[in-house]
């Protein structure tokens, strides 16, 4: 039937989207670490204390599905965060490192809110109402960091870097 074989689609992108969140939560404290702007520091740890909640939600979803969350990993994310750490130590020792911080920290956002919008679609043609609540509170809540990252470059971080050089 197809929608049994959507289901186990669904199921590998939230397996996908559980990946993608363990390697951000093991990723942030080093982004959190090496940022200069309070303000900054301040949103990346917020955001780190929201994909705790985000990891929570995928797994009261697998549990209701009935489902393991582990066993695949998402190279997608393995490939940012890795190309995220290059640039960061490429830029370590200069003023534009948090301009570098930010523009991985939102390729990172992109990815997830593509991930999350799928899953999420997904789950209200599957009937998985609730899922699809679940998911659309992370969705929203990554569309928020998102914005919040731009208008902290915009406003402060972007100019600063530029008045450096
Ligand atoms: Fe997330
Ligand atoms: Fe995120």
């Amino acid at each position: 039937m197809a929608s049994e074989s959507l289901q186990d689609l669904y199921v590998e992108q939230l397996r996908d989207l559980y990946s993608a969140e363990q390697q951000i939560l093991k990723a942030l404290p080093k982004m959190i670490g090496k940022s200069r702007h309070a303000e900054l520091k301040k949103a990346l740890q917020e955001h780190e204390r929201l994909t705790e909640k985000q990891v929570d939600r995928l797994d009261t979803i697998f549990n209701e599905l009935g489902e393991k969350a582990t066993g695949h990993k998402c190279k997608g994310m393995e490939g940012l965060l890795e190309e995220g750490d290059e640039v960061l130590k490429e830029f370590e020792d200069r003023d534009v490192l948090d301009a570098a911080i930010i523009a991985s920290a939102q390729r990172v956002e992109h990815y997830e809110i593509s991930g999350y919008g799928t899953a999420r679609t997904f789950a209200s043609m599957l009937g998985f109402d609730r899922h699809a609540d679940l998911l659309q509170e992370t969705l929203k809540e990554e569309g928020e960091a998102d914005h919040l990252l731009t208008g902290l470059a915009e406003r402060v971080i972007n100019i600063d870097a530029m008045r450096a050089d």
